[in-house]
C-alpha cells in the first residue's frame, strides 16, 4: 500500500513471494515498477480509498504512506483518528482473516521550542510534503482497533537519523551533478530538508514505527 517506485515489490519477488500489488497515486512509479518485468509483480494506480481487489490477500505492507492522508487542517479539527481508523479498517477489508500488516510510518513527537526550527519544520510540511502531517503514535495504536491486533510495535528514531543522515551525505556527494541536472533551487530545498530530518530524529521531534498487525 503506497509501493513508491517498487523496491519492496521488488525485494519481495527476491525473497520468492509469487504475487504482489503495488497501490500508489503516481502514473511515473506504476511504469517504474512494471519497467522491472518482474512475474507476478503488478503495480496499480488508484486512490486507496477506491480500491477493491479481485480477491483477498494474505498480508500487506505500508511504508510511509500513512502521512499523505491527514492534512494539518483536518488533524486541527480533531479529524486524524476517525481518518486513520478509516484507512485500517479498509486494508482489513482487503485481506484473509487472520492475515499480517507490516506498517511503518514517520511518527512527529516532541514540539521544538526555537522560532527556527518551528520555522524549519513548516518548510518540510510545506515545500516537501505539501498537505501532508505526520501522525503521533498514540493517534495510531488507538485508530488500528477494532480491526488489528499489535503483535509487535518497535521505534526506529536512531536508525532513521542513520538513515537520513546517510542520504545526506550521499546528496552532497553528488552535489554539482544534482544542480547541473535539476537546478539549485531543488539541490538546496533537499539539503534543508535532510539536514531538518537529522536535527528532528536527533532531537526527538521526529520518530519512526514498525507494527506488525495481524487481522482480527
Ligand atoms: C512517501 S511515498 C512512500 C513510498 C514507499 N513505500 C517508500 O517507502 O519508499 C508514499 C506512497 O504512497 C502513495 N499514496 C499516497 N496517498 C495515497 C492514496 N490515497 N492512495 C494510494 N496511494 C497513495 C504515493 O503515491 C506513494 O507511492
Amino acid at each position: 500500500m503506497g509501493c513508491g517506485w517498487g523496491s519492496n515489490l521488488n525485494y519481495l519477488h527476491q525473497r520468492g513471494v509469487k504475487r504482489a500489488h503495488g497501490i500508489t497515486l503516481s502514473t511515473a512509479q506504476q511504469e517504474w515498477t512494471e519497467s522491472r518485468g518482474l512475474p507476478g509483480i503488478k503495480a496499480i494506480v488508484c486512490d486507496y480509498a477506491k480500491y477493491e481487489p479481485e480477491e483477498k490477500y494474505d498480508a500487506i505492507q505500508s511504508i510511509e504512506m500513512i502521512d499523505h492522508l491527514c492534512s494539518p487542517a483536518q488533524s486541527r479539527e480533531g479529524k486524524a483518528i476517525e481518518i486513520y481508523r478509516s484507512y485500517f479498517e479498509r486494508l482489513a477489508s482487503w485481506v484473509k482473516p487472520g492475515a499480517y500488516f507490516g506498517f511503518q510510518a514517520i511518527l512527529r513527537n516532541r514540539v521544538p521550542r526555537r522560532r527556527q526550527d518551528l520555522e524549519d519544520l513548516a518548510f518540510t510540511a510545506d515545500v516537501i510534503f505539501p498537505g501532508g502531517l505526520n501522525p503521533r503514535l498514540e493517534e495510531l495504536v488507538a485508530a488500528v482497533n477494532p480491526y488489528w491486533e499489535i503483535i509487535d510495535l518497535r521505534t526506529q528514531r536512531e536508525s532513521y537519523l542513520k538513515t537520513t543522515a546517510e542520504w545526506l551525505r550521499r546528496l552532497r556527494l553528488h552535489e554539482t551533478e544534482i544542480r547541473q541536472r535539476w537546478g539549485n533551487q531543488v539541490y538546496e530545498d533537499y539539503d534543508r530538508y535532510l539536514s531538518i530530518c537529522v536535527r528532528a530524529f536527533s532531537n526527538h521531534w521526529s520518530s519512526d514505527v514498525q507494527m506488525k498487525l495481524r487481522r482480527i
